[in-house]
């Protein structure tokens, strides 16, 4: 018979990768994918590349054998997978779920173990990279869970030089790839703070922030380098009702994951912490429409510069 593959999650990051797996599966005479959406109109685009919509995650569990997920966050995934094993009369024995969102270890392995218990199995694959990397294909992915059988053979297949560049093979146990997810997403909030610094460093010296971003992209690389744009073209403060790169709430998310953890475990983050802080304020004070690089605003505000610059949106969001 031959595979169904499912995907629910149209976010900035869904929509990009589930665009690039109908491609590939148009390109390899491949079923199509079936999709679904809370916002189901988002998937227009896909439906026009022949994706098939389906109204709900129940309907798109029941007709699908691999089912990819890429949600804001832990509780809408503890949601979706709730329904999938709480729906009567469908069975989900057999089936392969793969998360590729940003979660806590915990709830993976509390979710990886309740889908064993009904004879399903369960991958985790956070990505890293932006939706201009997941729209080129180009994600780097972690990928851990089931056997090394159905990861090399069955997942990595629908991955590799179709949604990513890179998988790196974490082993049987979920939680590992998520845990290092957290542990990447240290080293991306505390890069945004210290390019958010040295931007409004340069602004205030007189130096400017095109040459600031001319050195960064030159001497740090095309990441850093893409974090100073994100600022210079006013990206961190998105016009209203248009859906950020990388929400603030979801940057919070993060940075409270790796803190707790680091927590329990002895470890300080000061350079996370202090990254959280000025993102929830500059979420305080601009709402949620604001990009993860919106500690930029608050630092601005700090310097005694207004928080939106001559490219951002100019005020609202409250
Ligand atoms: N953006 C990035 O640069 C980036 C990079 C790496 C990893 N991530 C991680 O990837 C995940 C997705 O990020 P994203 O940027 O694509 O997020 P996003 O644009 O905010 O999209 C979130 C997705 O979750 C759905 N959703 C939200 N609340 C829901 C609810 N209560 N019930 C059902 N569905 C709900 C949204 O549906 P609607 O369309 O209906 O709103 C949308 O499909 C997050 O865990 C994030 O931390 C993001």
């Amino acid at each position: 018979m031959a595979t169904q593959i499912g995907w629910y999650g149209l976010g900035s990051m869904g929509l990009a990768m589930a665009t690039n797996l109908q491609r590939h599966l148009s390109s390899t005479q491949a079923l199509s994918l079936l999709y679904s959406n809370r916002t189901l109109s988002r998937g227009d685009s896909l439906q026009q590349l022949g994706a098939v919509p389906q109204s709900n995650f129940k309907d798109l569990v029941s007709r699908s054998n691999i089912i990819f997920t890429m949600v804001s966050n832990d509780a809408v995934l503890e949601s979706l997978i709730n329904t999938a094993i709480e729906s009567p009369g469908t069975s989900i024995a057999s089936k392969i779920f793969i998360d590729c969102s940003t979660v806590h270890p915990q709830t993976i392995t509390s979710i990886s173990s309740r889908l064993s218990s009904k004879s399903a199995s369960f991958l985790c694959a956070p990505v890293f990279g932006g939706n201009p990397v997941a729209t080129a294909g180009k994600l780097v992915f972690a990928l851990a869970g089931s056997t090394p059988e159905v990861r090399h053979n069955i997942i990595k297949p629908l991955i590799q030089d179709v949604m990513g560049r890179k998988v790196i093979d974490c082993g049987e146990d979920p939680a590992k790839s998520s845990l290092l997810k957290i542990a990447g997403n240290i080293v991306t909030v505390s890069l945004m703070e210290t390019v958010g610094e040295a931007q409004v460093f340069a602004e205030k010296t007189g130096l400017g922030t095109e040459a600031m971003e001319e050195l960064i992209n030159e001497a740090f690389g095309p990441i850093a380098g893409g974090y100073s744009k994100r600022l210079t073209t006013g990206a961190y403060a998105p016009e209203l009702n248009t859906r950020p790169g990388f929400g603030v709430s979801l940057a919070i998310k993060d940075a409270n994951h790796a803190l707790s953890i680091a927590q329990d475990k002895g470890v300080e983050l000061p350079s996370v912490e202090l990254a959280r802080d000025n993102m929830a304020s500059a979420r305080d004070y601009a709402g949620e429409c604001l990009d993860s690089s919106s500690m930029y605003g608050i630092l601005r505000q700090k310097a005694g510069l207004a928080f939106w610059n001559e490219k951002s949106r100019q005020g609202g969001g409250k």
